[in-house]
């Protein structure tokens, strides 16, 4: 009978394991006391592993990542948008045949520029959000680095109110430190992340 429970109970272990779901010391602690294995000891690690696996769901608000995934998004969606503005100016607007002529230069240049970094850096953003879930507490400075890539996103914004606005070029700069920041940060931790022994 124990036997049998500890066949299952393994497969589960291993089979939680390879999700990633808990770590190999679940496993290790397992079979160390495997000798002296009892329905409590049971009962202990399954309490873990529904902790652990209840937890991976509710903190999620916890976790780094999910900002960058859903303002990245949505950000996205806004530069989308602006690309419809862009098909208008250039293909049906009353003055189309000025704004063409003027594609590398003054508004028409900066506009997609905007709208290029806004939806290469919203990109950025899903990636890294998606990359700091995944590795949930490996990463060193995540809080840091998913901020980073937030602030990031002020570079296409800020190019947008210099155009519209009329606004100082301070928040493209201060967004493009931050982008380059959050990247080679990111770089960094994953050149640094240790396997499994
Ligand atoms: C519904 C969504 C989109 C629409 C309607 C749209 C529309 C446009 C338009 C009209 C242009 C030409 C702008 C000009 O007159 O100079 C443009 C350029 C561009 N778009 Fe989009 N776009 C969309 C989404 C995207 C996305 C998701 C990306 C990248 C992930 C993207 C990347 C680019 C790039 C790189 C250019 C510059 C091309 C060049 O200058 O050679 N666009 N887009």
């Amino acid at each position: 009978m124990l036997g049998t429970t500890r066949v299952v109970v393994s497969r589960i272990l291993k089979k939680l394991e390879n999700k990633g779901l808990i770590h190999l010391n679940v496993r290790l602690i397992f079979y160390e006391k495997d000798s002296t294995i009892n329905t409590d000891m049971i009962e202990v690690i399954f309490k873990h592993l529904k902790r652990r696996y209840i937890g991976l769901h509710l903190n999620l608000n916890k976790m780094e990542g999910k900002k960058n995934i859903g303002i990245g998004f949505l950000i996205m969606g806004m530069f989308m948008l602006y690309g419809f503005l862009l098909i208008y100016l250039r293909d049906f607007a009353p003055n189309k045949l000025e704004w063409i002529n003027n594609y590398s230069i003054g508004k028409h240049f900066e506009s997609r520029l905007a709208h290029v970094h806004g939806n290469l850096f919203s990109v950025l953003n899903i990636i890294i959000g998606f990359l700091l879930i995944q590795f949930n507490g490996q990463i060193k400075s995540a809080k840091k680095i998913s901020w980073l890539a937030m602030i990031g996103l002020l570079m296409p914004i800020g190019i947008l109110t210099e155009v519209y606005f009329g606004l100082p070029p301070i928040f493209v700069l201060i967004g493009a430190v931050s982008m380059t920041g959050a990247v080679i940060w990111l770089g960094i931790s994953f050149l640094q992340l240790k396997g499994k022994e």
